[in-house]
């Protein structure tokens, strides 16, 4: 089995090149990539690619994820996250292949506390969600034997994230504000690569489980919580940390103005996924206490 994967140097996408490798040949490209053309925002390029190297499934974990970016740079986020989308599953279709694909809780609008459902209306609240929306919609269109995962609040200890950013910040400054009405899951990039590696098993067997699924890890937490758990973490490992405690501010969305909108309430409600693929999502507080014993050494 032939597996082509985009993106292959994301958070995500690193951790798909260890989590697919088992399944076949697995050609991980990324945009700079001297054989094929890796670049979504060239559709055509891509749409080459796929014709050139006859997959059986295609895993395209590239995007434009800077999300306040897009809301200047709305052409080269569509190109990338919808119409290159489009193009992966108009050459799915033609070749016979599975296209997964991932999306996000930006396509909601963030009302209510309910955790969303798949098939809930959405109502995007920045470019980034719109273009996001569109790249589903094109696949859905295009293509009947599609897996899209939407996810949030991703982490991986490669790259930049949050628990870093914060706990630099943390070691920097005295005093530290951090919003408490976003409400939402971190999941990690290797239970992503992880269940999307068994999703793929799953529907090679039984194509009926193509559709969109919400894929988070358990629980909920909001940004100002997840500080809170990161510095608890940090003290624990002996790291020394400029902010104490009580300096951490709470503050609401309100009082940090971006160029993007972000939804309030990003809760996913993912019942949909573990029945289908018989799954577990275990807590986000144990993948994250994974992510930072790795990178700042193991608790207690
Ligand atoms: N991060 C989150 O919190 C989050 C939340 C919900 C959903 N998602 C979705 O989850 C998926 C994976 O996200 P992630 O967290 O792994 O994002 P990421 O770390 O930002 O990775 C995105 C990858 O896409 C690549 N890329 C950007 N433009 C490209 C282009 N024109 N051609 C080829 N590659 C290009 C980037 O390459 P460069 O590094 O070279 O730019 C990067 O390797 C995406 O579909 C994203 O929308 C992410």
């Amino acid at each position: 089995m032939k597996v082509l994967l985009f993106g292959k140097n994301g958070q995500l996408g690193w951790e798909l090149q260890r989590s697919l490798a088992p399944l076949g040949e697995l050609i991980a490209l990324d945009r700079f990539d001297q054989d094929y053309c890796g670049d979504l925002s060239n559709p055509s390029g891509i749409a080459e690619t796929v014709r050139a190297v006859g997959p059986d499934v295609i895993v395209n974990a590239a995007a434009y994820t800077a999300v306040d970016r897009a809301e200047t740079e709305t052409e080269l986020a569509n190109t990338v996250n919808a119409l290159a989308p489009a193009a992966l599953a108009e050459e799915a279709k033609r070749c016979g292949a599975w296209l997964v694909h991932y999306s996000t809780d930006y396509v909601f609008d963030g009302s209510g506390d309910k955790p969303w459902r798949e098939d809930d209306p959405v109502g995007p609240l920045s470019v980034y969600g719109q273009t996001k929306l569109a790249g589903e919609q094109a696949i859905q269109a295009g293509t009947s034997r599609y897996l899209i995962f939407r996810t949030s609040w991703v982490y991986a200890a490669r790259g930049n994230n949050f628990a870093k950013t914060m706990l630099r910040l943390a070691q920097e400054r005295q005093q530290l504000s951090v919003i408490n009405d976003q409400i939402g899951t971190p999941t990690g990039a290797e239970l992503l690569a992880d269940i999307t590696a068994h999703s793929i098993r799953t529907a090679l067997k039984s194509p009926e489980v193509s559709g969109i699924y919400h894929l988070t890890a358990g629980g909920e937490t909001s940004w100002y919580d997840y500080a809170h758990f990161v510095f608890d973490f940090a003290r624990q490992a002996g790291i020394e940390l400029k902010t104490d405690k009580q300096a951490v501010a709470a503050i609401p969305t309100s009082a940090y103005q971006t160029p993007a909108r972000r939804p309030l309430n990003s809760r996913l409600d993912t019942e949909k996924l573990k029945t289908v693929f018989d799954l577990q999502l275990p807590d986000w507080q144990l993948g994250v206490e994974r992510m930072l014993s790795e990178l700042y050494g193991t608790r207690g």
